[in-house]
């Protein structure tokens, strides 16, 4: 399985998937929309090319998302993760990967879309907070829950769990690659 992961900012989940040791699965390549990115750093140091697509050098989504969608089929990727990437994925690129796209989000979904997700959670008081990677649908962080995973927030501060969050994902993202996509004779 031919994987691409998509990211905009830092890639520590990009890293953290790129690093994990799979029989049949295999990051082959990073797109991401912002070019000083460090999720590109990564990259280099992981020797797995990337790609940039600066979405302001195009007219509009479709555009930008073809040009993304021709790579996509040129590299026969069969997989899309979604790793910290910043952009409301289209019909375009969704239609020619149904439930082929995966995303992680940090909260337990369906709570805390959107952005700042762990900031709103924990300002809201909540007493248990986690993680969800879930299928990519139309609709922003709706779509089917593949899996979770949840700690107590206790007496920890914001950044105490962030951290913790981020811990979490790291672990489960990779686990959940493995599970759907390292199968033996796992095929399109
Ligand atoms: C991660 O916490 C991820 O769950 C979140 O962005 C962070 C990216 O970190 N994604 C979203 O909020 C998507 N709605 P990373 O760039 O270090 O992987």
């Amino acid at each position: 399985m031919r994987i691409a992961v998509f990211a905009s900012g830092n890639g520590s989940n990009f890293e953290a998937v790129a690093r994990q040791r799979y029989r049949r699965a295999q990051i082959v390549l990073l797109i991401t929309d912002n070019e000083n990115a460090y999720c590109v750093e990564r990259s280099k140091k992981l020797n797995i090319p990337y790609y940039i697509f600066p979405y302001d050098k195009y007219s509009g989504k479709s555009e930008y998302e073809k040009d993304i969608l021709l790579l996509l089929t040129k590299e026969k990727i069969d997989v899309i993760v979604l790793a910290g990437y910043m952009r409301i994925v289209s019909p375009i690129i969704l239609n020619a990967y149904p439930k082929r796209i995966l995303n992680i989000h940090p909260s337990l979904l369906p709570a805390f879309k959107g952005m700042n997700a762990i900031r709103e959670a924990y300002n809201y008081g909540v007493k248990i907070i986690g993680i969800t990677v879930h299928y990519v649908s139309p609709a922003v962080d709706a779509g089917e829950i593949i899996a979770q995973d949840a700690f107590r927030i206790g007496r920890r501060t914001l950044p105490e769990v962030e951290a913790r969050i981020h811990r979490l994902e790291h672990r489960l993202y990779p686990r959940v690659i493995k599970r759907l996509f390292d199968k033996q004779g796992d095929r399109l």
